[in-house]
Parts: C-alpha cells; structure tokens; sequence
C-alpha cells in the first residue's frame, strides 16, 4: 500500500516521507539551494495521491533547515504536512542539549514557529527525551496545551528504544491526553526487532508510526567499506561506527548483502527503502534523501517484488546490537 492514513488526523501521506537530518550538516550538508530542489522535486514526485510529510528538527543544520522549509512553503503548502521537534538546545556552547523543561519547550516551539512562518505546526514531536521525563508525563499535558492553544495539531514523540513509545502512549491514554499521533522510531533491515508490542499497541490507540534511518544512516548503500578512514567522514557516518564497532557493521553488512545476492537483489539502497514499508504497521518511512537522484531511487523502491523467503532468511540475521 502506498497511501497510508497518518493516525488520528485522518490525512492521507505517500508511504515515502523526506527526512532533512541531511539538509543540514549532519552529513556534512547540502546547501540552501540544493535543499530547495531536492524537497521541491520530492513533494512533486510524492503527492501524486496524498500528503508529504517532511520531517525537520531545529537541529537540522542550526535552525537553517526549519528556515528553508518556512519560505518554500509559506505560501503554498497543500501538498505537504510539515513535522518538527522540540527539546534540544541549538544555541553557541548548548547545541544537542537535552531539555524538556516547560520554559525551554515553549520558547522552542515559538523559535521553530517563527522560522516555519506558520502560525501552526501540523505535528510537534519530542526531540528524544529519556523514559523518566516519558514516565513523568508533565511534558503531554504541555503538548496538549499548546495544542489547545492552536499551535500545533497534534503531537508525537521521536524514540531510541520501544518502550519509550509504550510508555508515552500508556500515559497520553491514561490521562485522556488525545493529541498524541505518532512515534518515530529507527527501523531498517538491521534495526528491526522488539517493536511487536509498541506495533499492538500503536494500532490500537490510532497512532502512527514513522520509520527513521532506513537506510542505516547511508550504510545500507554497499558504498562505505571495512578498510575506509572513517574520520573523514561526516559526523552521522562516523556516530554509526562509534554505535555498533566496524567489525560488527561491516559482518552484518556482508550477511545482508549475500543474502541479497541469493535473490539476486541487485540495490541494497533500493531494498533498504522497501523493506522499510514492508510491515502494515509502518506509516510512512522519511529516508534522508539529499540529492535529487535518490528521489527516482526511492520510489523506484517502492514497486520492488520482496519474496517471503527472503524475509524469512533476513529474519535469520539479528538486528545490531549497540
Ligand atoms: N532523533 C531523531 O528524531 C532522528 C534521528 C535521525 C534521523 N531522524 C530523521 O530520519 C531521517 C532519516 O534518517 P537519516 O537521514 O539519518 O538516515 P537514512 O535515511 O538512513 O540515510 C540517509 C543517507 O543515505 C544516503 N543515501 C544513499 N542513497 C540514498 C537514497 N536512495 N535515498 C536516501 N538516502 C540515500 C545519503 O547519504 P550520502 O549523502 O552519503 O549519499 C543520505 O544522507 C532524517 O533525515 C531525519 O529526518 C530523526
């Protein structure tokens, strides 16, 4: 299915969203002109039928890339819902800093309003607070107040780990709070396991899931090898070899691609993307396409034949382990 419904807002979104994590410079960037084209194209190419989500964060290049998206959809923003997120500090001596305090969201979410030029966010998530500020729940109520304030829609919240999704729903449900829309997650064909019951649970509460890091944050390519420096890569290459140790990456790597070879599956990039939509409880997949020719790629992808045994095989190799 290529056209899903985005939870509780009833809207309709193309299965293949667009991540901006590369816009800015996690990956070394692209540029304000590049970025213009590239999403331009993507919302062109993707909402034949339905909705683009975009996904953005203010972190995405220091506010840049929230202010890219605000003047290219200023005036016609029908074809897109734009998606941010708050909690992390973007300011000289803070960058990345976690903070989910009342004050800081607030004035976050104003920030990314004011470069969105919107008066409302169509989804706000939390930015990957930790499972005691989940837990604690404080940090809904204020979603839902500034929900009830019409800045936002509707709200979600973007996680490492499942049950910090289990927790934010079971809590949002508890509390009546009936904002809560979507979970982020990371999900590719290495990174797939333990998610059944945040699935079950999702699905019973009408609320979506977003599949991040598709492609393995660009590993899932074949075009990095065991022998590269890896310092000269950008900052979100070298975090993945840091996460899982090359050895580790690089003998999951083989596993996958010998197993694509058997199928003869000649793009691992190609089924990287499809796999990332394969399960009915994904909502939309936002890989970080930062170049235009990944655009024809990725929904090449989506028409890809997967054959059950392949994904039996697959389910043979575990996911990485951090
Ligand atoms: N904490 C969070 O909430 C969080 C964290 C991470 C990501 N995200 C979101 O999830 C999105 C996706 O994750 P990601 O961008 O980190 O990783 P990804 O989608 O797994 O990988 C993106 C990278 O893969 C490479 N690539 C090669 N072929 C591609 C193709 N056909 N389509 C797209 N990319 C291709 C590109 O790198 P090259 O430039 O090397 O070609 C690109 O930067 C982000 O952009 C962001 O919106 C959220």
């Amino acid at each position: 299915m290529k056209i899903k419904t985005f939870g509780k807002t009833g809207k309709k979104v193309f299965v293949l969203g667009l991540g901006t994590y590369g816009h800015g410079e996690a990956y070394g960037g692209i540029g304000k002109e590049n970025s213009i084209n590239v999403m331009k194209k993507v919302v062109e190419k993707f909402s034949d039928e339905a909705y683009v989500l975009i996904d953005t964060a203010p972190r995405y290049g220091l506010g840049e890339v929230e202010e890219w998206i605000g003047e290219l959809f200023e005036k016609s923003n029908e074809k897109v819902l734009i998606t941010t997120k708050g909690g992390r500090h973007i300011d000289e001596g803070r960058v990345n800093e976690k903070d989910f305090s009342s004050n800081f969201l607030r004035e976050d979410l104003n920030n990314s309003l004011k470069r969105l030029k919107t008066n409302k966010i169509f989804l706000y998530q939390l930015h990957n607070p930790n499972i005691n500020i989940i837990k604690e729940g404080k940090v809904f109520d204020l979603l839902e107040s500034f929900k009830e304030e019409g800045k936002i829609d509707w709200y979600g919240i973007s996680i490492n780990v499942a049950e910090e999704g289990i927790e934010a729903i079971n809590y949002c449900e508890k509390n009546n709070l009936s904002g809560l829309t979507s979970i982020q997650i990371i999900y590719n064909a290495l990174q797939r396991e333990n998610y059944k019951e945040l699935f079950k649970l999702a699905k019973n509460n009408n609320i979506a899931i977003i599949a991040r890091e598709p492609i393995l944050r660009g590993f899932l390519t074949n075009k990095y090898s065991k022998k590269d420096d890896f310092e000269k890569y950008s900052a979100a290459v070298k975090k993945q070899i840091k996460l899982f140790g090359k050895n580790q990456l690089f003998f999951k790597l083989k596993e996958l691609k010998d197993l694509l070879e058997k199928y003869n599956i000649s793009s691992m990039t190609e089924f990287a993307i499809k796999f990332s939509i394969l399960d009915e409880n994904i909502t939309v997949s936002i890989p970080g396409i930062n170049r235009e020719e990944y655009i024809y790629q990725d929904l090449s992808a989506v028409n890809l034949e997967i054959d059950e045994e392949l994904l039996e095989d697959l389910s043979k190799i575990s996911d990485l382990k951090k």
